[in-house]
């Protein structure tokens, strides 16, 4: 039975994701028991295996083939991780989620909406957040910003083309008659991640205070889910 918060922190590169991610759990940090940050692709053995053949720019897969890869390790996390943590009632904080996969592989990659979201329900087993935080920066800023941290993974390295279409496609994301037409992906609060760590973490904060009141410190956990579960 699920009785955590699953919450998902998602966007194009270089919006400062993971960052947040480790944010969010600080501010939760009191809670019982502590949250769970966890990331996609990846987070168990065989996901980081994944994680690394997607990542390898030397790695030649389809645009199918990396979308199975990208659910294979979701169906793992999900499986052995995120639901059994749910379950124990411990708020998981995701690193990306479903809204990436929409971005880049049907956005992007253009492959069929319908398959990759039959896909993506097979993998989560109807799994769907409470809420996710969507960071916002023009895909050319948030490029530079990934280019900081060293060379270009096979996704990084793509091209400015398929990083429009993937910025393009978190943009419609935010949009109330896209999220009515996506109910798997629950809410979606579209946060401005230009500036610096603090600023868009106080815009995160107040996200999450207009959501769940009590929300912070040790007060999130207690509250009653608003979403399906
Ligand atoms: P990152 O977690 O370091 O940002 O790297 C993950 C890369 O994988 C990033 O380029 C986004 C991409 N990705 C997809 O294309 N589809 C997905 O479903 C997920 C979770 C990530």
């Amino acid at each position: 039975m699920r009785t955590g918060r699953f919450i998902v922190i998602d966007g194009a590169e270089g919006v400062g994701k993971s960052t947040q991610a480790a944010r969010l759990a600080q501010y939760l940090a009191r809670d019982s028991p502590a949250p769970l940050v966890v990331r996609e692709p990846g987070g168990t053995p065989a996901g980081e295996t994944i994680r690394a053949l997607l990542l390898d720019p030397r790695s030649a897969l389809s645009a199918r083939a990396e979308a199975l890869l990208f659910m294979a390790s979701r169906a793992e996390l999900v499986d052995e991780v995120i639901a059994p943590a749910l379950g124990r009632g411990q708020t998981v904080i995701a690193d990306r989620f479903f809204l990436s996969t929409y971005a880049y592989q049907i956005g992007a990659r253009n492959l069929p909406e319908e398959a990759v979201r039959a896909a993506n329900h097979f993998a989560t087993a109807g799994l769907a957040p409470d809420l996710t935080i969507l960071l916002r920066l023009p895909a050319a800023r948030g490029l530079a910003r990934a280019a900081e941290r060293g060379e270009h993974d096979r996704l990084e390295g793509a091209g400015n083309a398929f990083h429009e279409a993937v910025e393009r496609a978190f943009m419609l994301f935010n949009e109330p008659y896209w999220q009515a037409a996506h109910p798997e992906c629950g809410p979606v609060v579209a946060i401005d991640a230009d500036g610096s760590a603090d600023q868009v973490f106080a815009r995160i904060v107040a996200a999450f205070k207009a959501r769940w009141p009590e929300s912070g410190e040790a007060g999130i956990r207690n509250q009653e889910p608003v979403t399906k579960s």
